[in-house]
């Protein structure tokens, strides 16, 4: 039975590296049904700020399984990110990026290396919520979500189960995010508790990397939020010395889409230089992911023979230890040559037939929320905070008392100190006892605009079932 996959051949060296790739799936006995559609360039030029048209998005719709090959962004502002645009359009929330090392045939410090970064792709700072607040302030949300973070981490264990990975390691910043990325960390020690057999650390994120870039040796799958996963998988390619052979795999419930990590390469386009090995193995990831396993594994054992082989291309050649330099289409006859071989000295993978679980999110009982303050953002070009402090005193209610004046998250009322440097944007932070609504919210509001203060934005400040669930002052 053959798979119905969508296929796009890009620009640059895109459609000889697809065509190459393609060769060696159908030579493989590679079971598909192959649409094929445009995206990139030409849809840019002809006006389409997106980069994709409605009959492309019909048949990713109807597929559901993307083989991509790299596109050429054009320069400038105008045009949205067609690579952003289909990960959220199709919700693929994780990016899934092996970093194994093909030592000595690719040059690395760390010979053996096989980690997996498991990034989340749709949250984070990269929600793209972002405004300029005052003259000098401007600021992104960053969103963390339970759902989301429940997802990827089910996400990430179930991986290391279905592949027989050991440990799985969280990465982040919860000794300053308490609240966001507090709650990642929380998702990842709730859910590790459903998968006993694998062991589980977290890491502060800083050290967690300075640790991977010393010592690879000692993660197996890393799994962490969208800014992080970014840096990090950028690092363990890089270091694994096989940047340019990198695949990786947006998956969604809905959908998934397989492509190499480098772009459209104009510079060589067109000349049989390309090395097509990036492409290759993230086709190798797509037969698996459609239940193809068998497939997967003879493409990637002929894959590995070729490189063991000696036979590279330009990009990859050594003297020394290359044997034979091949263009595009020699390394891919060489590939087909080598089909139904294995590996000798390169370790191979059996690629499994077992899909992921489809994780669906159950929604907890409502919980009790209570109103306890507002905080009021103002944009004031002043110098001392204690005028204002006064005026927003007399504009107190019977329902909120102003406790604190923060500039930077930094507290300068009451009792600041005269070294804070301080911008246009202060945070005044509101608090009051007893059960407070939107009335009281908005009596407040309509005494501060009263004094002629401009406030720019509100937060409320909430417990959720009895616990603060807003950040102090630093200071208070
Ligand atoms: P690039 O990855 O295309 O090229 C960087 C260097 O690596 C070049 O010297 C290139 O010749 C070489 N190279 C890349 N892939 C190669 C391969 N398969 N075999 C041999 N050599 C290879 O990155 P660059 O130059 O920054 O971007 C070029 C274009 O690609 C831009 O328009 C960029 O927006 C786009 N791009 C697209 C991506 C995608 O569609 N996923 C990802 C990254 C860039
Ligand atoms: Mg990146």
């Amino acid at each position: 039975m053959e798979t119905p996959i969508t296929v796009a051949k890009g620009d640059g060296i895109g459609p000889e590296i697809m065509d190459a790739t393609l060769r060696i799936l159908s030579e493989a006995g590679a079971q598909l049904a192959i649409e094929t559609i445009e995206i990139g360039e030409k849809v840019y030029l002809s006006g389409n700020t997106s980069g994709i048209d409605s009959s492309a998005w019909d048949s990713l719709r109807n597929t559901r399984v993307f083989l991509k090959a790299p596109i050429t962004t054009p320069q400038g502002s105008g045009v949205k990110s067609l690579n952003v645009t289909i990960r959220k359009t199709l919700g693929l929330y994780a990016n899934v990026r092996p970093c194994r090392s093909y030592a000595p045939y690719a040059k690395t410090l760390f010979p053996g290396m096989d980690v997996v970064v498991i990034r989340e792709n749709e949250e984070d700072l990269y929600a793209g919520i972002e405004h300029q607040q005052t003259q000098e302030v401007i600021q992104c949300l960053k969103l963390i979500t339970r759902p989301g973070c429940e997802r990827i981490i089910h996400y990430a264990f179930e991986y290391a189960r279905t592949r027989g990975r050991k440990k799985v390691t969280c990465l982040t910043k919860d000794n300053i995010m308490k609240l966001t990325d507090g709650l990642f960390h929380q998702v990842f020690d709730e859910v590790a508790l459903e998968y006993p057999e694998i062991e589980t650390e977290h890491m502060i994120v800083d050290i967690g990397m300075a640790r991977l870039a010393a010592d690879p040796y000692r993660f197996d799958v890393i799994v962490l939020p969208n800014l992080y996963g970014d840096i990090i998988s950028d690092i363990a390619a890089e270091i694994s010395g096989s940047v340019g052979l990198a695949g990786s795999a947006n998956i969604g419930d809905l959908g998934a889409m397989f492509e190499a990590v480098h772009g459209s390469a104009p510079d060589i386009a067109g000349k049989d230089l390309a090395n097509p090995s990036g492409l290759i193995l993230s086709a190798v990831k797509m037969l698996a992911h459609i239940g193809q396993g068998d497939v997967a594994t003879r493409v990637y054992d002929a894959w590995l023979k070729t490189i063991e082989d000696g036979i590279h291309t330009v990009d990859l050649f050594v003297e020394g230890i290359s044997t034979t330099k091949v263009g595009t289409q020699g390394f891919t006859q060489a590939v087909i040559d080598r089909l139904g071989r294995k590996p000798e000295k390169l370790a191979g993978t059996s690629y499994k037939n077992e899909p992921m679980k489809q994780f669906s999110y159950q929604r907890k009982p409502p919980a009790k929320k209570v109103l306890k303050g507002i905080d009021i953002f103002l944009d004031w070009r002043g110098h001392d905070i204690s005028d204002v402090a006064k005026t927003l005193q007399a504009a107190n209610t019977d329902s909120f008392t102003l406790k604190m004046i923060t500039n930077r998250g930094v507290k300068v009322w009451p009792e600041g100190f005269p070294e804070t440097f301080c911008t246009d944007h202060w945070r005044c932070r509101f608090q009051g006892g007893g059960s407070l609504g939107h009335a009281d919210v908005i009596e407040l509001l309509q005494k501060v605009a009263s004094t002629g203060l401009d406030f720019i934005k509100t937060e409320h400040l909430y417990e959720f079932d009895g616990v603060t669930r807003f950040s102090l002052g630093q200071g208070q």
